[in-house]
């Protein structure tokens, strides 16, 4: 179950995959996938027949509906929104505790092995790269990708998912990780070192590890091994001859090669999750490729940002919501109820967590945790404690609780010198990506609860017995 054309068997065995032939690379695969976002239940696209190119394909909207997300995490196929995130509940901080079970397994033989180019002659337009949005600044092969690297010391491995622009007419991409994020703090130290970081990408794979990949598995955790974990089997990779970094050996399309710190080229601006260009064309590390592998007719796997809903904004949103929950219940603080990253804030920017009040102080202490924990710190902006009668996953409800719960003077505290990034769109140009957060208490205040007016719904009860009563009426 560990590689991509397994997984679309699957995805086209229950109705979710679209196959769309003759689409450009030039733009209109990425408006194709665009549309589908923001259309109800969006498929699965796998672009074949892709203009310029007989041979390559990409695939988008991988993880975005409860049966695929599902699928992709092990957890079932059949599920709905509702399901998936109640079998998601607890599951990030297992796959944690019991990753180093599932190391990779060396394997020496896979598909990958079908085409091997060397340095010189690598072209990585030899592939349908996308040009995604009309105001990007190239072609980006790496939105879905696995970028592999380790720490000189320790030995970890790493897997995160950073964009990268094919640079060099085709013989080199940027990478672009922010600095903070590990693959950046690997590849600085390889630098310290040795003077250059050896580099590993994967561009086409089972859509777990970009899962894992995209996002926050905790430091010193491969994300090869939690994405065993998830699976529960171990994920084959084959050994890079020049770099010696784990390949993954399902992988549809793969490079290897080195970065140094002279080695830079522009890259950007790309429409990013924000839902916003990321600023000017600017120097990022390019990766001096020595090698390139990929299958016969490769799958590029696409992930491709934008304002939400986005590629993959849901499994984001799913994702982020279940590691800050673990990750509220491990810290220990008591009465947790739920945790929501919407999708509207690209689940990141905001959060918002349903607690059983318990002591005063309480809804602070949580609102405050949650911002500057290491799934949740990058790129907050708002945090909003509410009372556990609402639903943290309905922004309205989350909303109607801060309209009437919430004294802004007084339960809004603002916190400073936070990690921001260059992407946010509120940075001014040039200045250092910190940004602030405000942590919105919207819980009853613990001392009223008992005086706070009731609110004025039906008791549920007796809303469902009118509606059983009124049914015809109401029928929507
Ligand atoms: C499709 C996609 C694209 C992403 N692009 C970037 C990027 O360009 N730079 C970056 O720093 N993070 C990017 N991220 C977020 C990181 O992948 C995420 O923060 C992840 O946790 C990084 O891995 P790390 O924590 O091991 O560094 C992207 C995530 C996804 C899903």
């Amino acid at each position: 179950m560990t590689d991509l054309r397994t997984w679309l068997d699957r995805v086209e065995g229950f109705g979710e995959l679209r196959h769309v032939r003759g689409a450009h690379w030039d733009t209109e695969l990425g408006a194709i996938a665009e549309l589908s976002y923001q259309r109800p239940n969006p498929k699965a696209m796998l672009f074949e027949d892709i203009a310029d190119y007989p041979t390559g394909r990409v695939l988008t909207g991988s993880t975005g509906s409860a049966r695929r997300l599902g699928l992709t995490l092990g957890l079932g196929d059949d599920l709905d929104d509702a399901s998936l995130v109640a079998a998601l509940r607890g599951k990030p901080s297992t796959w944690a505790r019991t990753a180093s079970e599932f190391p990779t397994e060396t394997v020496t033989d896979s598909p990958l092995l079908a085409n091997v180019v060397d340095g010189k002659d690598v072209d990585l337009l030899s592939l349908p790269v996308p040009r995604w949005h009309a105001g990007d600044g190239g072609r980006y092969i790496g939105t879905g990708c696995l970028v592999v690297t380790q720490d000189p010391a320790t030995k970890d491995i790493n897997g995160g998912c950073y964009r990268m622009e094919v640079v060099d007419e085709g013989r080199s991409a940027t990478i672009n990780a922010v600095p903070g994020k590990h693959g950046a703090q690997h590849v600085q130290r390889w630098f310290e070192r040795y003077g250059k970081a050896p580099v590993v990408v994967s561009f086409g794979h089972h859509p777990v590890l970009l899962v894992t990949g995209g996002t926050e598995v905790p430091t010193g955790i491969s994300e090869l091994e939690y994405a065993g974990a998830i699976l529960g089997e171990r994920v084959p990779v084959l050994l890079g001859e020049h770099t010696g970094l784990p390949i993954p050996a399902g992988s549809e399309v793969a490079i290897e090669g080195w970065l140094r710190p002279d080695l830079m080229r522009d890259e950007g601006p790309f429409g990013e999750w924000t839902g916003y260009y990321s600023g000017k064309r600017r120097p990022a590390p390019a990766l001096e490729i020595t090698r390139l592998y990929h299958r016969d007719d490769p799958i590029l796997l696409g992930a491709p940002p934008g304002k939400p809903p986005h590629d993959y904004s849901y499994m984001r949103t799913a994702m982020k919501s279940a590691m800050i929950e673990d990750a509220l219940v491990g810290a220990g603080v008591p009465g947790v109820r739920g945790a929501w990253a919407h999708e509207a804030g690209g689940g990141r920017l905001f959060i918002a967590v349903s607690i059983e009040h318990r002591y005063a102080g309480h809804a602070r202490q949580v609102g405050h945790l949650a911002a500057q924990l290491p799934a949740a710190a990058y790129m907050n902006r708002f945090v909003v404690v509410v009372d556990d009668d609402i639903d943290v996953a309905n922004l309205h409800e989350v909303v109607w609780a801060m309209c009437t719960r919430c004294d802004p003077k007084r339960d809004i505290d603002i916190i400073d010198g936070t990690w921001g990034s260059k992407l946010d769109p509120m940075l001014v140009e040039g200045a250092p990506p910190y940004n602030s957060r405000a942590v919105i208490d919207a819980c009853r205040p613990f001392e009223r609860r008992a005086t706070f007016p009731a609110v004025s719904t039906g008791d549920p009860d007796y809303l469902e017995s009118v509606l059983n009563k009124w049914a015809e009426v109401l029928a929507p």
